[in-house]
């Protein structure tokens, strides 16, 4: 149904996933985690694919979770459908499980877990010019994606609480020095880069890539902040608070992801 809203591509041992509905920003429905999903399940599988290379179409890498189904989830509270069966569940557990590289474009906005999911990626690349955030706050949720262990961890408490808790947005050029990306450069020059390093990561050997992986990441502690954050995330989404923020953003009083480091 919306397959083409997430397209896949294997080329060279590297399986692209694009994000594919530029005219919402790339904003990420149920249905397209399920693809994204499907997706690393794939590359988990099939020994043709080494890397996994994350890519938006039409010059924004995803903002988020689409707000429409938050709300709507709101709207038919917490109690309607347990949140582990959810796609979005699906796709942020295989994150962090994820055995083979994953390598990421970002250009325009990555917010959300556009942001999140950068923190289980091990090659990012960004435009200079990307805007990047996790403005959970203003939407009245918690952080995801064990991003509250992640982001701290990456950029420091303060730095991380204050785009939690602020919506600080980072340019690329800022997330480059913050430890969040490998290179910052002119958007049209993101994507070439991004190819060519995970061709790269496809050349070395496959065993070596999933070992050295695994020792530097600790999967059952990130499962185990996911569960944790789920609790919460599901109880702030069917909040009264969280109604307001998905109204205001539908109605366009709040611009969520608007406060830059200097106006913060
Ligand atoms: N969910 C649903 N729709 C979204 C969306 C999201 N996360 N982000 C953008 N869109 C939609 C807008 O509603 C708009 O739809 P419309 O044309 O039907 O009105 C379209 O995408 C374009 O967005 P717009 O806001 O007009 O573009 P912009 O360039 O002015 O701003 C963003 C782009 C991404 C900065 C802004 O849309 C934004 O802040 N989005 C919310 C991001 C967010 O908070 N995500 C969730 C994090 S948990």
């Amino acid at each position: 149904m919306t397959e083409e809203q997430v397209l896949r591509t294997l080329e060279d041992g590297v399986l692209t996933l694009l994000f594919n509905r530029p005219d919402k920003k790339n904003a990420i429905t149920d249905a397209m985690y399920g693809t994204l999903a499907d997706g690393l399940a794939e590359a988990d599988a099939d020994p043709a694919v080494r890397v996994v290379l994350f890519r938006g179409e039409g010059g924004a890498f995803t903002a988020g979770n689409d707000i429409s189904s938050f709300a709507a989830q709101n709207a038919a509270g917490a109690a309607s459908k347990p949140e582990g069966e959810r796609n979005v569940m699906r796709f942020i557990r295989a994150l962090a499980r994820a055995r083979k590289p994953l390598v990421a474009a970002v250009t325009g906005p990555a917010i959300g877990v556009g942001l999140t999911m950068l923190l289980h990626c091990d090659l990012v690349f960004v435009a200079t010019d990307a805007r990047l955030s996790a403005p959970f706050v203003n939407l009245a949720l918690v952080p995801e994606a064990a991003s509250s262990l992640l982001l701290g961890a990456r950029i420091g408490h303060v730095r991380a609480f204050s785009m939690f808790a602020l919506g600080q947005v980072l340019t690329g050029a800022e997330a480059q020095a913050w430890g969040l990306a490998n290179e910052a450069l002119p958007a049209a020059e993101v994507g070439p880069a991004a190819r060519k390093a995970a061709e790269a990561l496809a050349s070395r050997p496959l065993q070596s890539l999933i070992a050295t992986k695994g020792l530097m990441r600790n999967k059952e502690m990130l499962l185990a902040q996911i569960d944790h954050e789920q609790v919460q995330f599901i109880e702030r989404l069917a909040s009264a608070e969280a109604r307001e923020a998905f109204a205001a953003f539908a109605e366009r009083r709040a611009q969520i992801s608007g406060s830059s480091p200097s106006n913060k």
